[in-house]
């Protein structure tokens, strides 16, 4: 069990959305909140309104693309909350444009910000976390993750949150003596602000932020419309509730198990039958036959 009451945690891409319900939660079962965001006013109007409802919160501007602005909000929220033993790494964007039409800086934007964001974020916590004798890192992926074939024009954003499902996957086994476990989080539709807010999100380094809505391809039209949406206070507590009982995962939408089962046995079961019919024929390779860690390919 992870305990909640208590905990000093920081939710990134806390100032709306997702992150701002886990925030409004946290306080609300106990645990100070750093609330960090990329848009200030937006994390200290969340950080205000916690404040408000008797719980404890500060407000933090970070970006998660620069490694230095991660650096001092986490002195900043060390200092003020004391060690941090959560840390919700849930800021993020989405495109939902083909591969060759999206532009460089889109394409990089959307891995930083989505998989390195998180890994940066992780990087900061984890010795904290560990010298405090243990935590929980729950971070936001996303459905489109785990089913890169659900929702079209979606690549570079699927492949981050794949990423970032590998991540917290095979920390929990680095991080098994320590204390620390981790949880994905795979939403698969909350009705919050991403769409009408995105553009406002870029950093200076990948070419600033924009205005307007973020564009939906034809491709992806059908699918990003037909979604049922939970709205982020409803979510939270299932997300916190995870956590709570270490959960390697957190899914939101009951009605995708079909789907969900169809991807994975449909690869399952292919992929295997394949292998076993050549191991059926061949017998099972040698055991590493020149020592090398590589089969050298000229023989
Ligand atoms: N809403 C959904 O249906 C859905 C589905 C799958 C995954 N997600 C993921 O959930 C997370 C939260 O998204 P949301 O739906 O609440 O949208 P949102 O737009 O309301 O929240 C995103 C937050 O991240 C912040 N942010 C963006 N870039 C940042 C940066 N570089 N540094 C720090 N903060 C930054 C934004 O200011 C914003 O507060 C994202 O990682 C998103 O990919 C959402």
């Amino acid at each position: 069990m992870t305990d909640i009451s208590g905990k000093a945690a920081v939710v990134t891409g806390g100032g709306s959305g997702i992150g701002m319900g886990l925030a409004r939660e946290l306080a609300r079962q106990g645990a100070p909140v750093a609330v960090a965001d990329i848009i200030f006013e937006n994390a200290q109007k969340v950080a205000d309104a916690i404040n408000a409802a008797n719980g404890r919160a500060v407000a933090i501007r970070c970006d998660v693309c620069d490694r230095e602005s991660i650096r001092r909000m986490q002195q900043e929220a060390t200092a003020a909350l004391g060690p941090i033993q959560l840390v919700f790494a849930n800021a993020g964007a989405t495109s939902f444009d083909p591969l060759t039409e999206m532009s460089d800086d889109d394409v990089d934007w959307i891995i930083d910000v989505n998989l390195m964001g998180v890994m940066r974020t992780v990087r900061a916590f984890l010795p904290g976390m560990i010298a405090a004798g243990g935590g929980h890192i729950c971070a936001t992926a996303s459905m489109a993750g785990l089913l890169p074939g659900w929702i079209p024009a979606h690549a570079p954003y699927s492949a981050a949150k794949a990423g970032i499902i590998g991540l917290m996957m095979n920390l929990r086994l680095e991080l098994a003596g320590h204390g620390v476990h981790t949880t994905s989080y795979c939403p698969g539709g909350v009705a919050t602000g991403m769409k009408v807010n995105n553009a406002r999100y870029r950093p200076a380094k990948f070419g600033g932020p924009g205005t307007g809505e973020v564009h939906v391809g034809e491709e992806s039209h059908d699918v990003a419309a037909s979604q049922a949406f939970y709205r982020p206070e409803d979510i939270a507590p299932i997300v916190l509730n995870a956590v709570r009982n270490n959960r390697a995962f957190v899914f939101d939408h009951a009605e995708q198990r079909p789907l969900f089962r169809e991807t994975y046995a449909d690869i399952v079961e292919g992929c295997y039958d394949d292998i076993a019919a050549w191991e059926k024929e061949h017998g099972l390779p040698a055991a590493n036959p020149t020592g090398a860690m590589l089969v050298n390919p000229a023989g």
